[in-house]
């Protein structure tokens, strides 16, 4: 295995510059969730050059490549997101997005070249392990109900079934050359909702002949977060955020409509499952006290990620074989950001890493969905790496 390993690192080394291409070309020209047309265009051109058998157009603009080593043997799928968010690229570097209004503030920019450097070097080396490797490039994983939904209704996970998944999230919260991972949850469930409350309108200077749809608005929102303080377990984190709102016509017009959406998120699904009801009893309660009505949607998300413990502790030990054991830092929490990756893991098991990218020597210190994010491109190469070397572990133990 020794010799293996250092084959491996040897030819990720040698991708250095190929991969910072692969990155930079797909950061300067992001595509939002649902219209990944040319980078999926991008991902079956370097997988075909590495004679690797593509299929296209997987759920929307998905790419599925399948790399057969060996006959016999398992089959293992890493999954990569390719799409980026609606923001401006601030960033003063010759490789900041082209594209006005679009950004790869999230590093699935990343994701994507991480995935291309291990196909290349998986297919290097697919004389060296039995069982195959099926590379997932998902689209629209920042769309709710999005692009792994679509995927696995599209068969991704069948002929063949992967016995287990893996993928990557980049991670400003650990500097670049080091990795993150734990057994069990490690992202919250992320669900969606709607308020609408219905006042009466009429002259700002006679409120008593109105219903201040305003003001039962400002009720509601500050006792939702009555639910967190004191209605749920505080061993058990829970978030309701409102994003929006919006209501009022005119500055002597008392608002007769008030419309307000946001998330919440929680890591219990317990807890994730009495909210909705919680929400409702407040909402009901303040609009009816106040005179006024209201219509409330909730909308389920994803659920949390819940890495399996064997392969969360396979990467982990990949991980130390690469880096070292101060390197590999097994996480003790979860973090309240979603991720669509728990749909392929609610089928079948898997894990879910975190890569370390920040760099302060470098200025690399911005927070993911930043206008000026940005990765310390040496994290590349270490995400290549652990991934590649965690998939021959896998197919050889196997
Ligand atoms: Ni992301």
């Amino acid at each position: 295995m020794k010799n293996l390993l250092k084959r491996m690192e040897k030819l990720t080394d040698e991708m250095k510059d190929i991969l910072i291409k692969y990155r930079r070309d797909i950061h300067q020209n992001p595509e939002l969730s649902g219209m990944e047309e040319k980078t999926s265009a991008y991902v079956a051109t370097v997988l075909k050059a590495n004679d690797i058998e593509v299929v296209r157009n997987v759920g929307g603009y998905g790419v599925v490549g399948i790399i057969n080593g060996k006959r016999g043997g398992k089959t293992i799928a890493l999954r990569a997101d390719m799409d980026a968010l609606p923001l401006h690229d601030d960033k003063k570097k010759d490789y900041a997005s082209k594209v006005s209004g679009a950004m790869h503030s999230c590093g699935h920019d990343v994701h994507t070249a991480v995935l291309l450097g291990v196909a290349t070097v998986l297919s290097k080396m697919k004389e060296e392990y039995k069982g195959n490797v099926k590379l997932i490039f998902q689209p629209s994983e920042e769309r709710p109900g999005g692009g792994a939904w679509d995927m696995i209704q599209k068969g991704v996970l069948e002929n063949p079934t992967p016995s287990a998944i893996i993928a990557l999230h980049v991670f400003p919260d650990l500097p670049s050359g080091e990795i993150g991972c734990k057994p069990g949850v490690i992202t919250a469930s992320t669900d969606g909702f709607a308020i609408t409350i219905h006042g009466k309108s009429g002259h700002a200077a006679r409120p008593h002949q109105t219903i201040d749809a305003i003001l039962v608005a400002s009720h509601v929102i500050e006792t939702l977060q009555h639910i967190i303080s004191r209605r749920i377990d505080p061993l058990h984190p829970a978030v309701i955020t409102i994003g929006t709102i919006s209501g009022g016509t005119a500055a002597n017009i008392v608002a007769d409509r008030v419309e307000l959406t946001g998330t919440v998120r929680s890591l219990n699904p317990e807890i994730r499952g009495k909210l909705p009801q919680l929400m409702e009893q407040v909402i009901k309660g303040i609009t009816e006290a106040m005179g006024g009505s209201y219509e409330f949607t909730f909308t389920q998300g994803n659920p949390s990620v819940v890495n399996d413990e064997e392969i969360a502790s396979l990467i982990i030990t990949s991980a130390k074989d690469i880096l070292g054991d101060d390197k590999v830092v097994e996480l003790e929490e979860p973090t309240m950001g979603g991720e669509d990756f728990s749909l392929f893991t609610e089928k079948i098991p898997g894990s879910f890493f975190r890569l370390g990218t920040s760099n302060p020597e470098k200025g690399i210190i911005h927070p993911l969905h930043h206008r000026l994010f940005d990765v310390d491109e040496d994290a590349l190469l270490v995400g290549v790496k652990v991934m590649a070397w965690s998939v021959i572990r896998f197919l050889k133990e196997n």
